[in-house]
């Protein structure tokens, strides 16, 4: 990875600090760190999070602005056409995750580690986790679970891998859980709060809080001082993450009530390939600027 610039520290002056010092919207030209997030905490900035899972989509998102992207084993639904994110491996985690880095410049890059790579212990989250940052490039990992992932994260964390927590709903247990709302009753509750100071203990820098009543993101974040990134979680978070295809409408059927969309990409999409389809059948395309003699 090229070494940029730094970026403009919280001692420079004026409001060009203000500008090089916020995530969204921030003018550095470096990599954001996993520092950089705590300082947005300890400013009360909220930030966006986006997925993306290949080269060109994550260079728009860069270029927007985001300051984090997570390359989500949400590819498995999105990008990769499998039901669940279960099937997706590390190979193709690694695969995706090293196309987004190299479609970057600023956001930091947090990449999945993927069911069944890093719940046989700490010692195989080491390996896979050292994999997304050795080849792909990532500058963070996330892994799935509070209290049963601390051996892992303990040990990434002394590794020199920063790792991002999943809380809540977590969906490489669809099978067990399903896809409901987390931690409505009081001992879940309990178990999610307990579960959040357990993984910031074991030094994660933040914490993804999926299907989650907003009254309690906002206690969790309230109690924390790592950041917490909400995905149906209520406007309480520090953060607020999207699935891209999700929120670009992209993805097809019925979007769950958490998503906002913010385009129509698959009517978008749709026109463009159904207008050049009746150009070639109709013989309007290619026409004489398109051609070479
Ligand atoms: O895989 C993913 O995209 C995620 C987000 C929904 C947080 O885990």
């Amino acid at each position: 990875m090229t070494q940029l610039p730094a970026a403009p520290t919280p001692a420079d002056s004026g409001s060009a600090q203000k500008q090089n010092t916020t995530l969204y919207g921030g003018k550095g030209t470096r990599r954001i760190t996993v520092h950089d997030i705590g300082r947005a905490k300890e400013r009360g900035e909220k930030w966006p999070m986006l997925t993306a899972y290949d080269s060109m989509t994550a260079s728009v998102f860069d270029d927007a602005g985001i300051p984090v992207i997570l390359v989500g084993d949400s590819a498995g639904n999105c990008h990769l056409g499998y039901d669940t994110t279960v099937p997706v491996t590390l190979d193709e985690m690694t695969m995706l995750s090293a196309a987004v880095v190299r479609g970057t410049r600023r956001a930091l890059i947090v990449g999945d580690l993927p069911f069944g790579s890093y719940q046989e212990g700490p010692v195989q989250a080491l390996r896979s986790a050292t994999r997304l940052v050795k080849e792909a490039g990532v500058g963070a990992v996330k892994l799935e679970g509070g209290e049963r992932s601390l051996p892992q994260t303990e040990l990434l964390v002394q590794s020199g891998i920063p790792v991002m927590s999943h809380l809540g709903l977590t969906p490489q247990s669809v099978n067990a859980m399903g896809y409901r709302v987390q931690g409505r009753s009081e001992e879940a509750a309990h178990r999610l709060l307990h579960d959040a100071k357990a993984a910031q203990d074991a030094g994660a820098f933040a914490v993804v809080l999926e299907l989650v009543p907003a009254e309690l993101a906002a206690e969790v974040t309230r109690s924390l001082h790592i950041p917490t990134i909400g995905i149906g979680a209520g406007p309480g978070t520090d953060a607020q993450v999207l699935v891209w295809t999700d929120m670009a409408g992209l993805t097809e059927g019925r979007m769950p009530r958490f998503v906002k969309q913010y385009a129509n990409l698959r009517q978008t999409l749709g026109d463009a390939a159904r207008a050049f389809a009746e150009d070639v059948v109709g013989s309007a395309f290619p026409q004489e600027e398109h051609t070479f003699h």
